[in-house]
């Protein structure tokens, strides 16, 4: 998969359906649910950005983020609980190296629905689509040390912890340690075999899959 595949890929990320969330492109108007927990200090203080200061803050943010979408510089989805159409996080993959056909993954998600499986609820999504669409050798996650909740999230989706990059990173007041976790496709599908973890629904009316098959396959 080479760039532009991704770029155009990202443009209109697909919608992934799981049991009780739907991932899809993150929207301007999501920018009050957004704001709800990107504001907490609590929700950054393992991340590399800082609380919001308020939710004009969150909406021009979301607004470059469609811009991003479109140059391909941007690959998360919106995580909505379905039961009540909130976007309560995002996840998705941060980078990719396109020379070693890998990407990096990770995730948010607003605190008045942690503990409950969410967030690997919805990496088991992007991970099975990372492997069986995008066709990636290797997806990896990076956390800074000591937060043990997100490698705990990476372990419970069989993703093996590979060690800890001293000093790897200057994050807000200094530099610091990360942990990796890494999954291979071959590992994946050994796991799960043929399960999937979601099921796709259309994005922009274009029947995807069928794009993917004719244009990059
Ligand atoms: C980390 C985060 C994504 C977890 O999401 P979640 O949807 O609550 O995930 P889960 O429901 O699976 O719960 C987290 C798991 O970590 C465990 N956990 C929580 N705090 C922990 C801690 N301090 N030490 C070890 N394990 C911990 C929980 O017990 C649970 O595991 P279990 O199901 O085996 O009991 C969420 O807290 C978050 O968004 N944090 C802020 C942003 C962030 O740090 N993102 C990751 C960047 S790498």
């Amino acid at each position: 998969m080479n760039k532009s595949q991704l770029t155009r890929i990202f443009a209109k990320p697909p919608e992934l359906q799981t049991r009780r969330l739907l991932l899809r492109k993150l929207a301007v108007s999501d920018f009050a649910d957004m704001y709800e927990y990107s504001r907490l200090e609590e929700v950054t203080r393992y991340l590399v950005w800082n609380p919001h200061p308020d939710e004009e803050y969150t909406e021009r943010y979301l607004e470059s983020v469609q811009t991003q979408y479109k140059t391909g510089e941007f690959f998360d989805w919106g995580v909505v609980w379905r039961d009540n159409g909130k976007l309560i996080g995002t996840c998705g993959f941060t980078s990719f190296d396109t020379a070693h056909n890998r990407g990096e993954a990770g995730y948010v998600i607003n605190p008045a629905y942690r503990g409950i499986g969410v967030a690997p609820e919805a990496l088991m999504a992007v991970l099975d689509f990372g492997f069986n669409e995008l066709r990636l050798n290797r997806i990896e996650a990076k956390y800074i040390f000591g937060n043990d909740a997100s490698r705990r999230v990476m372990e419970k989706c069989s993703m093996t912890f590979e060690g800890v990059l001293r000093g790897y990173m200057h994050i807000k007041h200094g530099y610091s340690d990360i942990g990796m976790c890494a999954v291979l496709a071959d590992d994946f599908k050994r796991i799960y075999g043929t399960a999937r973890f979601y099921e796709r629904k259309q994005a922009g009316g274009i029947n995807f899959l069928k794009v993917f098959e004719k244009d990059w396959f």
